[in-house]
């Protein structure tokens, strides 16, 4: 390794969850519906009708899981608060026993030194709230979130050391506005601006709070981000990947960094009629939320062509290159998404590009000049129970070997990476393609119709990581 920087000594080798996906205990100790809970009873909308109403029973289990983490020698992990525990009714009365699971999660990590990173929001608004409101279509969302963050910024700010406001807004968004993937179930390009551009209020309000709080740690998004190809060095090829990387991703980072819209994305967004209101104070707003990190979830990279104004049948933007990339995706006049005939695919037809993350960490390193904290990668895959208990998941070592050769060598060209997180540490609900899509270094024997015991086994990639974090990268 000698030609390599070595890691960092305080590299934070961690894994993460979101509470949806592995908590249950849906209406559990004065926890009320989220609008995933809400979301998932409509037939058809995830794999076998699968929802989060016991997930892996992480609520109850939640020791014998940090047990295993810490057997493991895990540094952090990486998990979210879901708000509708803490605030059932999103905006009421505050539950102090949702707040005691949290106190008491975080306890059991802090007494095997591992370090939480703490999700403020992973998709969970409560359903009381989009019932009210509309959720993140009303500009009361801002006040009511931010006042859901100094709860938590006040009781864990001695503890907490790394904070990360909202789980890719860039997903949760477009899934939910554009494609009707994801709640509130809408196709509607307007209300998806105008929703995003509240979004990112909200997320520059709870930050400016946290400095306002003069807090301890630090605090940034998760930003899910798929650095775009062209498709070949056709000048119009390459213009169609400068526009999906504006679209797709300086739309919001941009944002997040320098309060300000892309001006190529708002020229267009005015001549579509489709910009969002800008009120008094929404621009000192916006310039008062810089983050101290970028946290990124790294899945796949996104290959576009040039997209001729008279395509007919294309309409629909792609998100981030990491969903729906099987779809024929486009906005025409400005790109449109094909294959990369130099990748392989993951069993759900996701781009395996370990390069993709050192090329995405090289950009927002250039653009942005911030630490960047990888807050999720990892490979979604069917897995094996043998016999004897153990699961042989060798592609997912070959996947995270690659993946963590190419933050080294991310490092040694000269960028600040302070840690990473794999997805996901226990297997857990994937949102819509239910529990057979696994992530987890810990096997959890459950499937969509039958929960079964949610016996946890460890699999080979468990063994494998702990090697990692011992040798602190230096042994793959
Ligand atoms: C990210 C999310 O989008 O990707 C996770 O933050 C999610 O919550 C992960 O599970 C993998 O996506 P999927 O669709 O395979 O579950």
């Amino acid at each position: 390794h000698t030609h390599y920087d070595a890691f960092p000594k305080d590299f934070l080798w961690g894994s993460a969850s979101a509470a949806y996906q592995v908590e249950g205990a849906m209406e559990e100790d004065g926890k009320k519906k989220s609008v995933w809970d809400k979301f998932v009873q409509i037939p058809g909308k995830t794999f076998k009708g699968s929802t989060g109403e016991v997930a892996v029973d992480h609520y109850h289990r939640y020791k014998e899981d940090v047990k295993l983490m810490a057997e493991q020698g895990l540094r952090a992990y990486r998990f979210s608060i879901a708000w509708s525990r803490i605030i059932p009714d999103g905006d009421g009365e505050v539950n102090e026993k949702g707040l005691q699971f949290y106190d008491n999660l975080i306890d059991e990590l802090l007494k095997y030194d591992i370090e939480p990173i703490v999700t403020l929001y992973h998709w969970d608004i409560p359903q009381a709230l989009q019932d009210k409101y509309m959720g993140w279509e009303s500009r009361q969302v801002i006040e009511d979130f931010t006042r859901y963050a100094e709860i938590l910024f006040k009781r864990y700010n001695n503890k907490v050391n790394y904070w990360v406001s909202l789980n890719e807004q860039n997903i949760f968004i477009t899934l939910g506005y554009r494609m009707a993937a994801h709640p509130p179930n809408v196709k509607d390009e307007k209300r998806m601006y105008a929703a995003n551009h509240i979004a990112h209020l909200a997320n520059a309000s709870v930050i400016k709070r946290f400095r306002e709080l003069d807090m301890q740690g630090k605090i940034g998004p998760s930003f899910a981000y798929g650095p775009t190809y062209a498709l070949n060095s056709q000048p119009l090829n390459q213009l169609a990947a400068e526009n999906n990387e504006a679209f797709n991703a300086h739309l919001w980072m941009d944002i997040y960094v320098r309060g300000e819209y892309p001006s190529v994305v708002w020229k267009y967004l005015k001549t579509q009629g489709l910009a969002p209101e800008f009120e008094p104070g929404d621009s000192e707003l916006l310039k008062a939320g810089k983050p101290d990190f970028m946290g990124l979830n790294y899945y796949q990279t996104i290959t576009v062509e040039a997209n001729h104004l008279d395509g007919v049948g294309a309409g629909k933007m792609n998100t981030s290159g990491k969903k729906g990339t099987s779809e024929a995706n486009g906005v025409p006049g400005l790109y449109k998404s094909v294959e990369n005939e130099f990748v392989e695919k993951t069993d759900w037809d996701w781009n395996i590009d370990s390069t993709g993350l050192r090329i995405a960490m090289r950009r927002i390193a250039s653009r942005y000049q911030l630490p960047i904290l990888i807050t999720e990668n990892g490979l979604g895959a069917y897995d094996d129970l043998e016999e004897d208990g153990s699961i042989h998941d060798l592609y997912r070592i070959d996947y995270l070997k690659n993946h963590i050769k190419a933050i080294q060598e991310t490092i040694t060209d000269g960028v600040n990476v302070i840690g990473y997180c794999t997805w996901s540490y226990t297997d857990l609900l994937s949102w819509l393609n239910g529990y057979q899509k696994r992530y987890g270094f810990v096997y959890v024997d459950r499937d969509e119709l039958d929960k079964k015991e949610l016996k946890r086994y460890k699999k080979d990639s468990y063994f494998w990581y702990k090697k990692v974090i011992e040798t602190n990268g230096e042994v793959l």
